[in-house]
């Protein structure tokens, strides 16, 4: 497949991740070094030590990527980073590199949200060159990102033309599984830990739903706290708490409130597909009742494999594929953003 062929980098928060991406689709390499070991031992994100492993990891996982894809420096059409949303001492580091190596290899630069990034895993594909590429997605899409540090629901109405239908209004879905994981004893982060013990779990009892102003917005902070009532209350009468039970019932509440509300928008806006995006997509609950529930609606869901859902450089890659060729292009007054909006191209 022809296009451009882009090296990303991604840093926004606790992955390392650097990929060659061509024509905003195809996966040349994906590297990615991810510091969850280390902060298990906290039981979550310091975002201090964060930035420092950035700094550590970005040089080797640059020298993997380039290897693996076999590219040199003349082969390469760009050089593509997430600027924002993030932590800002993890997205210093990626954006001063990508920065660096446009400027020393005179390549054009993109930026990338975030956000964005993980939508466009929906695009990314792992054929071999000159192999048929799989369909894309469809527009108008409706994107579900659910990630540790953002909920969001997306109308795209065609490349780079975004539309934030709803988001959270307190936690995000994956910071909640993070808290309630850490609740119920169980290891960082929570999300996979919660989903394995509450697969095959009768819940243990009904978590309320939150009620939100917004018709698409979300709420997870009462449920946290509901959790935690629940946890306190079969301490305080000496009782063994049912970890995999109150999991379960956990994460029945999550799936509903997300589906409910994504099912919702679908309708409302007759999009053509659904895609979801984001670390919290790998959950096995949310995938299988978000496309059986879209399916009775006669809409099919798209969702990237768990290792593209997760942050990656691949992803960021691909935004930046279309970015390329919509003529966007950033300069080395490109700035780190922690709180980046998703923002239309400029055309
Ligand atoms: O997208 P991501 O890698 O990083 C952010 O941009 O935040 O998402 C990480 C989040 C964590 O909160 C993690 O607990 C959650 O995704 N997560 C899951 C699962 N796998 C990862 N949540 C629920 N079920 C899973 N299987
Ligand atoms: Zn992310």
């Amino acid at each position: 497949m022809s296009g451009p062929r882009i090296l990303a980098i991604e840093s926004s928060c606790d992955e390392t991740g650097v990929a060659v991406v061509v024509g905003g689709r195809r996966i040349e390499t994906n590297q990615v070094a991810t510091q969850v070991a280390l902060h298990a031992e906290t039981g979550g994100i310091v975002p201090e030590v964060a930035a420092r492993q950035q700094l550590r990891w970005i040089v080797p996982t640059l020298d993997a990527a380039l290897a693996d894809a076999d590219a040199r420096w003349e082969d390469l059409d760009a050089v593509a980073v997430t600027y924002g949303p993030g932590l800002i001492g993890s997205l210093l580091v990626g954006v001063n590199v990508a920065k660096a190596l446009a400027v020393a290899h005179d390549l054009p630069l993109v930026g990338v949200n975030h956000i964005e990034g993980h939508i466009y895993a929906n695009w990314l594909t792992d054929v071999a060159a000159g192999d048929p590429m799989p369909s894309e997605p469809e527009f108008p899409l409706l994107c579900l990102v659910v990630s540790g540090g953002h909920t969001q629901l997306v109308l795209m109405e065609d490349h780079g033309r975004y539309t934030l239908l709803g988001q959270t209004v307190d936690d995000a879905a994956g910071e909640a599984f993070d808290k309630v994981g850490r609740l119920l004893g169980l290891p960082y982060p929570g999300g996979p830990a919660i989903s394995a013990a509450a697969a095959g779990a009768t819940p243990a009892t009904r978590f309320p739903r939150a009620r939100t102003a917004g018709p698409y917005d979300f709420s997870f902070s009462g449920l946290k706290t509901a959790v935690l009532r629940e946890v306190e209350g079969y301490r305080a009468r000496g009782e063994a708490i049912p970890v995999d039970g109150i999991a379960a019932a956990f994460e029945e509440a999550v799936v509903d409130a997300l589906v409910t509300k994504t099912v919702a928008a679908a309708q409302d806006h007759g999009v053509a597909s659904v895609a979801l995006g984001g670390g919290v997509a790998a959950n096995r609950a949310l995938r299988s009742t978000l496309d059986e529930r879209l399916r009775a609606d006669g809409l099919s869901l798209r969702v990237p494999p768990p290792a593209w859902c997760t942050d990656n450089g691949a992803m960021i890659g691909a935004a930046a594929g279309f970015r390329f060729a919509a003529g966007d292009r950033a300069d080395a007054a490109l700035e780190a953003i922690p709180n980046l909006a998703l923002a239309w191209i400029d055309r």
